[in-house]
């Protein structure tokens, strides 16, 4: 029987091309030295298929093999992961200038106008003494939190607690941004529709030449969501410009900040234009949204896990507050115990267990090991975290007492405790979460006990973790709560 010639035509040279290019990469030794070690990959995708939906916990196994610097590859990208205080400090500090860049991802494109986001002015929006003028935006909104809060304890209803400091900490990062609760837009749905797409896996940032055709669509989807949140915020600025002028300083939001930032100082190094302020809103809406609310659920699921602490933080408080008031974010400095309970959360949970994907902007060898270009650089915070040989051998527990007689912080000195990152691309937020973490969960244990839910095991708690932009638990937790002696 005569069968049909197998026909090696290529209809696609581009693609062709790029396939052997790709398949030459990692056949062939890097010219300028030896990387780092790390795992075989395969063809196209490298070592993309191992890093499942938890990738800071395959990530973690494999570094026991290859060491605390490794390098792999995330389809094209040359990626090098670093997974011990040693090392997280050659990259974060010795060698910060080369590794301060971001990785360009194509979502982002959709949603920062062109990436438009960072610079100068997040860091003059976010400066102490600009937290501070928002104090009693804080205190307001903690107050309506805890009247809600109280008028659902009486009725001994179930109380979903993460759900409710959720949406506390959207309600203050609003006012703080734009002056106002949301409500008005619906747009809070839309932008974690944004931040859901945002943090969704895209094939093409780690295939370049898959990037054109958006074979999962997020790009598509991601402008459509785009157009409407740009409607919002174009609105918003309107309204902004009317009474900028009028206010002249006083109870301005970020807005209002930003508006009077373009008119001042545009000729000089701070360029602003609308896309700026908008693609800063959108950044700073969405890092502070998530991070301190998945802080404060983690912290809120330990002290339910280990009554012996909720009891000290309780006792603190007590000392502390007294019984008569509620908590004000003057007494967060004298709060030394809740404030070890919040670090060690961090240091068994951190947010970003990964931090960022930081980039390296030119070719760079340390210790021997040759770093190209462009190599994103993943800092495994959470396997540093959890080293036994860091943190001794009860590092997998939760211990807060651990941080006792250390000088130990979080400003990112520290590099075994990164929870905020370290060098010039950490945390601009820092202080801002600190203290709403710190304020909220205070609030909450000075006002009410909570309880496990139907004679529920402390031990039963289900501490999984969830895949998201942030690093949240897979199940919020749900507290019966009844009211602590204070008198509200
Ligand atoms: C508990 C709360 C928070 C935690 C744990 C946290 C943690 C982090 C981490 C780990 C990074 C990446 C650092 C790196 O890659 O080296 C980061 C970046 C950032 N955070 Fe936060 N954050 C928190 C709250 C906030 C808040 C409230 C804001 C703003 C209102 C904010 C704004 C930012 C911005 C703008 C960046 C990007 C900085 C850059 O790329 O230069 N964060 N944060």
């Amino acid at each position: 029987m005569q069968t049909e010639p197998i026909r090696t035509e290529n209809k696609h040279p581009r693609v062709m091309q790029l396939v052997q290019q790709e398949l030459e990469n990692v056949v062939q030794p890097p010219k300028n030295g030896r990387l780092p070690p790390g795992p075989l990959g395969l063809p196209l995708i490298g070592h993309l298929h191992m890093l499942g939906e938890l990738p800071h916990r395959p990530l973690r196994r494999l570094a026991k093999k290859y060491g605390p610097i490794m390098s792999i590859r995330l389809g094209s990208i040359p990626t090098m992961v670093v997974s011990s205080p040693e090392w997280a400090e050659l990259f974060l500090k010795t060698h910060d200038t080369v590794f301060a860049s971001r990785p360009k991802l194509q979502v982002a494109d959709c949603i920062s106008y062109g990436q438009k986001n960072m610079g100068m002015a997040e860091y003059e929006l976010l400066s102490s003494s600009k937290i501070q003028s928002f104090m009693p935006t804080r205190r307001e909104e903690l107050f309506n939190f805890v009247k809600s809060m109280k008028i659902a304890s009486d009725s001994q209803s179930m109380i979903d607690v993460g759900a409710k400091t959720q949406s506390l900490v959207e309600q203050m990062a609003f006012r703080m941004i734009f002056g106002f609760k949301d409500g008005r837009f619906n747009f809070m749905s839309s932008i974690q529709e944004l931040l859901e797409l945002g943090g969704a896996f895209n094939v093409g940032d780690y295939i370049p030449w898959l990037k054109a055709l958006d074979i999962q669509g997020l790009v598509r989807r991601m402008k459509a969501c785009s157009k409407v949140i740009d409607g919002f915020l174009e609105t918003i600025i309107d309204e902004h410009v009317q009474d900028t002028k009028e206010l002249q300083g006083q109870h301005m939001d970020f807005v209002h900040v930003m508006l009077s930032l373009m008119e001042s100082n545009n000729t000089r190094e701070l360029h602003l234009d609308r896309d700026h302020i908008k693609a800063i809103m959108i950044d700073i809406l969405a890092a502070a949204m998530d991070t301190s609310s998945t802080a404060i659920e983690w912290v809120i699921a330990e002290l339910l896990k280990h009554p012996r602490v909720m009891k000290l933080v309780q006792e603190e408080l007590e000392n502390i507050v007294g019984l008569e008031r509620l908590v004000e974010e003057t007494d967060l400095n004298n709060l030394s115990y809740l404030k070890m309970v919040v670090m060690e959360s961090m240091r068994i949970h951190p947010v970003a267990p990964l931090l960022i994907p930081h980039e390296s902007i030119e070719d760079i060898t340390i210790n021997g090991y040759f770093i190209p270009k462009k190599s994103r650089v993943l800092i495994n915070t959470w396997a540093i975290g959890r080293d036994p040989n860091v943190w001794s051998s009860n590092a997998e527990e939760f211990y807060p007492e651990r941080f006792i007689g250390t000088s130990i912080n979080v400003q990112g000195h520290d590099f075994q405790f990164l929870p905020f990152g370290s060098g010039r691309r950490m945390c601009p937020g820092l202080q801002l979460g600190m203290t709403v973490v710190q304020l909220v969960l205070a609030q909450l244990v000075h006002c009410f006990h909570l309880e496990l839910p139907n004679g529920m095991s402390p031990d039963d708690l289900d501490m999984t973790e969830r895949f998201g932009l942030t690093l949240p638990r897979a199940n919020q937790p749900i507290a019966l709560v009844s009211t602590y002696n204070v008198n509200l």
